[in-house]
């Protein structure tokens, strides 16, 4: 067992780019929301009525084709149940790199970890995952926008491997997807045709309500009952219950912080041209930098000017540094960080 999930910290007052949060705050409906909260609110079981139909109406979804979770994470925890439980030899497919949690709850649930191995490029090498597919597949982790390089796979390629693999569960991680080309949610027939996906959604990435914990599995009604059965029934805690609706219902406060994403994108894809540094484009709100031999240089200075990141060097070759793209001063202090570093000051 690789043991617990390492939850990486930044010192007090950073500028904490490392952890893929939204680096501007909630929206200010949602921390209205949650000023609301009364003792009552604290004191009793949540009431969902208002959350699932709010949720509901966002992604035009009907209530037995989702269920609430506490996080992404423990969507990806009760998908893993459902798909390994009770078959000792099952088998999980996960790409690498890959968001550790995978490999947390599939060891969580008694599967064996197949592992791709990074290929030299860090891409997805979609076709490994066809020769990975044995009878004991259970569970096929896919991520798009791929943490931590922001790639992206298409539907196309994901349906064909739940058409390969029908005896197992694909989850299809979209943690980042607001940020991205799209969502399997964009075309419900096609997601309705394929009874073996399911999507996962966070509300903790681009709508700034990690600290709260709600995320989303969403896919045909048979295997949403299933993970209904396995999910705690207060899995949503009060304040997230009362905050996502109102979070939900501020879709500028969304749209603008995705167009921040994108500009921040630009600018370190920039930084990284003008400094001769590796990057790869992304379709999440980071952008993971190849520093290769200035890796440790680089990370020196991020830390001394208290810019907190995320040390990806074991992700694959050449040195590799995840840096949140969000707030434009936090990117200006990344790429002054990165000029003054690699080009010398100016
Ligand atoms: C790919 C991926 N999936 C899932 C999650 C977990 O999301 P949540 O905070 O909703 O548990 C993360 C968080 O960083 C992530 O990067």
């Amino acid at each position: 067992v690789t043991g617990e999930y390492d939850r990486p910290s930044a010192p007090p007052g950073a500028r904490r780019l490392h952890l893929n949060e939204r680096t501007d705050g909630c929206s200010p409906r949602a921390l209205e929301a949650l000023r609301g909260l009364s003792g009552a609110d604290a004191a009793c079981y949540p009431d969902y009525g208002d959350v699932i139909a709010a949720t509901a109406r966002y992604f035009g979804l009907t209530a037995a084709e989702f269920v609430l979770t506490n996080g992404l994470d423990e969507g990806l925890h009760a998908a893993a149940t459902f798909a390994l439980r009770g078959r000792f030899d099952g088998e999980a497919v996960v790409i690498e790199p890959a968001f550790d949690m995978y490999a947390v709850v599939i060891e969580a649930s008694a599967g064996r970890i197949v592992r791709l191995d990074p290929l030299p490029d860090l891409a997805p090498g979609i076709e490994r995952v066809h020769s990975a597919i044995t009878p004991r597949t259970r569970l096929i982790f896919i991520n798009t926008p791929m943490n931590p390089t922001g790639l992206e796979i298409s539907p196309d390629e994901i349906y064909e491997i739940a058409r390969r693999a029908p005896e197992a569960l694909v989850f299809v991680d979209e943690a980042y997807a607001e940020f991205g080309a799209g969502s399997l949610l964009d075309d419900r027939a096609r997601l309705g045709s394929a009874p073996n996906v399911l999507v996962g959604r966070t509300f903790a990435k681009a709508y700034g309500l990690a600290g709260l914990r709600a995320g989303l599995v969403t896919g045909n009604p048979g295997p949403i009952a299933a993970l209904k059965a396995i999910v705690p029934p207060y899995s949503l805690n009060a304040a997230a219950a009362k905050a996502l609706p109102a979070a939900l219902d501020d879709a500028a406060h969304t749209r603008s912080y995705v167009a921040d994403v994108r500009r921040s994108r630009e600018l370190l894809y920039a930084a990284c041209d003008r400094a001769g540094l590796g990057y790869w484009k992304s379709g999440g709100n980071f952008v993971l930098i190849r520093a290769a031999d200035a890796a440790p240089r680089l990370l020196k200075v991020f830390a001394e000017r208290g810019i907190a990141v995320r040390d990806r060097t074991a992700s694959g070759p050449g040195g590799c540094i995840r840096v949140t793209a969000g707030r434009l001063d936090d990117t200006r202090a990344v790429v002054d960080a990165i000029e003054e570093t690699m080009c010398g000051a100016r």
